[in-house]
């Protein structure tokens, strides 16, 4: 199968469902295989040194956590997982992100399908201007989706935790909806395509603390089924939600600002038991 194959269809991304085991002793062995092997060796914005050494494999049915102080490339390398950061002009990647085995940034890939296959969550709820159930049934469309809309807009508004809140309303603007409940649409709409990947970059920053947990509780939920990488600047939600966590760093020492990977650990481990002095600080709270 090429690459292609491997990313470009809705039937791909039902199969990418089916392979995966379902219940306790099965899905922590599959837990334990990384669905993604991001080896970021240096990554540019035109001249500009963004990122280097940045080797964080994502484990399937996991929540990963990034965090590390402002400008380190926490979002960087988050977009660099869905080929966000080709829209940015002058963005180069030396390095490879192996999805399932492929790299997609291999020379036959195409990074529109790519992005199909994996969701993501923005910082500010950006439901689309239209119904509730045209917001989650967007990607069915853009897929081709052919099966029962109702059925995947149902499924995905469950999933989301939203369902009950919205099905006597579901023709209803999506921007109608309150901060966190937009949340909660957008992310029904980035798992109605059952992508293989979801990724959010800090997704309740903008979100009061009941509405924060309650996406933290559905983060909890959702890695039953996804695999989820999410950025965060809040270390409590790190350790609520991750079972791994990667803190960067930026390196100044050569008179730029580059981001590194310091620590990748089990969350645990990385919280109760730093290994790296700079990360010992950081948890303290000595630099934010
Ligand atoms: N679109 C862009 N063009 C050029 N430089 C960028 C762009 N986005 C981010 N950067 C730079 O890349 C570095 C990493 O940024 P970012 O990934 O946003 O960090 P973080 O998410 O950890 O705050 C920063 O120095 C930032 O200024
Ligand atoms: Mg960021």
């Amino acid at each position: 199968m090429t690459p292609q194959e491997v990313l470009s269809n809705t039937a791909t991304i039902a199969d990418h469902r089916r392979t995966r085991p379902a219940t306790g002793e099965a899905s922590r062995v599959a837990a334990a295989e990384w669905l993604v092997d991001c080896q970021i060796e240096k990554l540019h914005y035109g001249s500009f040194l963004a990122v280097r050494d940045a080797h964080v494999p994502i484990a399937g049915n996991q929540i990963t956590a990034f965090i590390g102080p402002s400008g380190c490339g926490k979002s960087t390398v988050l977009r660099s997982l869905n080929r966000m950061n080709d829209f940015i002009p002058g963005f180069r990647l030396d390095g490879s992100v192996r999805f399932q085995g492929q790299d997609i940034y291999g020379p036959d890939v195409d990074p529109v399908a790519v992005r199909r296959s994996v969701g993501m969550v923005f910082q500010q709820p950006n439901p689309f201007a239209m119904s509730i159930y045209q917001n989650v049934a967007f990607g069915l469309k853009l897929n081709r989706f052919k099966g029962d809309y109702d059925e995947r807009v149902e499924t995905a508004l469950r999933g989301a935790a939203l369902w009950d809140e919205v099905k006597d309303k579901l023709s209803a603007s999506g921007l109608s909806l309150s901060g966190g409940q937009q949340q909660r649409l957008c992310i029904a709409r980035a798992i109605a395509v059952e992508p293989a990947l979801l990724l959010m970059d800090e997704p309740c920053s903008a979100l009061d603390p009941i509405a924060t947990r309650r996406i933290e509780d559905l983060m909890l939920e959702l890695k039953e089924r996804y695999t989820i990488a999410i950025v965060t600047h809040n270390l409590q939600q790190a350790q609520r939600v991750a079972d791994r966590t990667a803190f960067f760093y930026v390196d100044t020492s050569a008179g730029g600002r580059t981001g590194y990977l310091i620590e990748y650990r089990a969350t645990g481990e990385l919280f109760d038991d730093p290994r790296e002095d700079r990360t010992k600080a950081y948890l303290r709270g000595e630099f934010s």
